[in-house]
């Protein structure tokens, strides 16, 4: 049987992935500083509500809410109408920094999937995992309670990009070491000046491309061009 795939609508972007994510599937979305994760994940969720009526939920972690709805108001989007309208979520997540950390971000798991289910949402977003390690100071209880966390996530049954902060290295794909293995797909974004470009490392169940893409950023979002390519030689 055919997978059932999530179109992410964003232009380009689906050819290389056969048409979109596997249903259900998480995505770890990696890159350096800037490389348009957040935006790639908001479009995906926009993507999806306006286009293909799925709701979808944006749990950010770094930035508060309205520093993010600002820094989606450059964007030809209207979130404010698509939340209004039960069609987007977006929370912040909050810690109390000291306090019993892995605790909390698996406490967090229930926040997320009460959220999911107000809205029958069959999206969803994490930006970034980068900032849920980032009070854990343990490398092993990081990196114990980050799998316990991802796998637990993936039973709330939605296709979920995680976005994760790299150094921006060519051969690097999360900030733990843990995350690009427990997702079912990994997509790294790269910024080396002046070239922006997009590369789908796995994505399990998926002829994809193996190819590195050019990528721009305009007032709709992401733009791939599938059919160039980008030397990964110029990445290094
Ligand atoms: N309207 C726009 N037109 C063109 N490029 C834009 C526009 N808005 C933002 N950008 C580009 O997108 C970048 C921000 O993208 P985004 O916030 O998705 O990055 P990120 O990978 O999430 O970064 P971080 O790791 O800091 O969270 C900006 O630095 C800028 O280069
Ligand atoms: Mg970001």
């Amino acid at each position: 049987m055919a997978v059932e795939r999530a179109q992410t609508g964003i232009p380009g972007l689906d050819e290389l992935i056969q048409g979109g994510i596997p249903r259900g599937a998480s995505v770890v979305v990696a890159g350096g500083t800037g490389t348009g994760k957040s935006i790639m994940a908001m479009e995906f969720i926009y993507n999806g509500a306006l286009q293909f009526n799925e709701p979808g939920v944006f749990v950010t972690i770094e930035t508060n809410k309205q520093n993010l709805l600002w820094d989606m108001e450059n964007f030809n989007w209207d979130l404010k109408k698509m939340q209004d309208n039960s069609m987007l979520k977006i929370e912040r997540l909050k810690f109390m920094p000291g306090a019993d950390m892995e605790q909390q971000v698996l406490e967090q798991l229930k926040i997320i999937a009460k959220l999911v289910k107000s809205i029958n949402a069959k999206r969803l977003v994490i930006d970034s995992t980068t900032a849920l390690g980032i009070w854990i100071s343990d490398k092993g209880v990081l990196r114990n309670t980050l799998f316990r966390f991802l796998n637990a996530l993936k039973e709330i049954g939605c296709t979920t990009i995680l976005t994760a902060e790299t150094k921006g290295h060519f051969n690097e794909f999360s900030s733990f070491g843990v995350e690009e293995f427990v997702a079912d797909a990994v997509i790294a974004l790269y910024l080396v000046p002046p070239n922006r470009s997009i590369f789908v490392r796995k994505m399990r169940g998926t002829k994809h491309s193996k190819r590195i893409h050019p990528l721009d950023i305009d007032t709709n979002g992401l733009t791939i061009k599938p059919k160039d390519e980008i030397l990964w030689q110029s990445l290094r």
